[in-house]
C-alpha cells in the first residue's frame, strides 16, 4: 500500500516537474529573462513619492495620479480621509483641488448632492507614484491635445 502510494506520488512529482520546465522554456513575458523574482524588495517595493506638484496628465480622462503620500489615510463605509481636503466643502481651506463634478453624478447620470458611491474609493482609479524605471522600454507619448 505505502509502495504504490510512493510510487504514484513519484510519478506525479516528475510530470509536474516535466511540465513546469517545459513551460519555463517556452513562455516568455515581454521583460524578457529580467523576472521579478531575481530582483531584491528594494527594487520590487520603492518608497512613494513624498508631497509634489500635481502631476502632468498623459490623456484626457486620466485620472490624476495622487502627487502625495497617502500611507494610513482610511477610505470605509464611515469615514473617507481624501474627502477630508478633497471635497467642496473642505479644499478650499486644505488648498487642496476639488473633486470633479464628474464626481457626483450616477451611472444614471443623475447629478447627486454629494459624492457618487462608484467614486466613492477614490484610490480604485487615483493612485500614488513612486521614482521607479519603467519595467520595459516604451515608446509612449502624452496625446497632441494636452502636450
Ligand atoms: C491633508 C489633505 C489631503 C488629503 C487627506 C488628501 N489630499 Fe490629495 N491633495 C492635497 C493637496 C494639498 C493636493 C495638491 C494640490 C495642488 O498642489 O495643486 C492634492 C492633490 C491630489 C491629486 C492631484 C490633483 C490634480 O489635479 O493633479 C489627487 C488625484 C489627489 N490629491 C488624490 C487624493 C486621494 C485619492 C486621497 C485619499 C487617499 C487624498 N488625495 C487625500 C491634499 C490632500
Ligand atoms: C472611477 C474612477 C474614479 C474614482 C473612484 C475617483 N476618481 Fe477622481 N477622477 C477620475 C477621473 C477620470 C478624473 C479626471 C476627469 C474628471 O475630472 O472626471 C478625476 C479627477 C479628479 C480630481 C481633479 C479634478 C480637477 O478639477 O482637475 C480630483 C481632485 C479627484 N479626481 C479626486 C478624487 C477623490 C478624492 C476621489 C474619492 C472620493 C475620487 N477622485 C474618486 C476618476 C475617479
Amino acid at each position: 500500500m505505502k509502495k504504490t502510494l510512493m510510487l504514484v506520488l513519484g510519478i506525479a512529482l516528475g510530470i509536474s516537474t516535466i511540465y513546469s520546465s517545459a513551460q519555463a522554456d517556452t513562455i516568455e513575458s515581454l521583460r524578457g529573462s529580467n523576472l521579478l523574482g531575481n530582483q531584491s524588495n528594494e527594487v520590487l517595493f520603492k518608497p512613494v513619492q513624498r508631497d509634489r506638484a500635481p502631476i502632468a496628465r498623459d490623456y484626457v480622462q486620466q485620472p490624476p495620479l495622487v502627487p502625495h503620500d497617502i500611507e494610513g489615510y482610511t477610505i470605509n463605509l464611515n469615514f473617507n480621509k481624501c474627502m477630508s481636503c478633497h471635497s467642496w466643502k473642505n479644499y478650499i481651506q486644505a488648498k487642496a483641488t476639488k473633486i470633479s463634478q464628474t464626481h457626483f453624478s450616477d451611472r444614471q447620470e443623475n447629478v447627486l448632492a454629494n459624492v457618487s458611491t462608484r467614486r466613492y474609493f477614490c484610490t480604485q482609479c487615483h493612485v500614488p507614484q513612486a521614482d521607479a524605471k519603467p519595467l520595459i522600454e516604451n515608446e509612449f507619448k502624452p496625446v497632441e491635445s494636452i502636450r
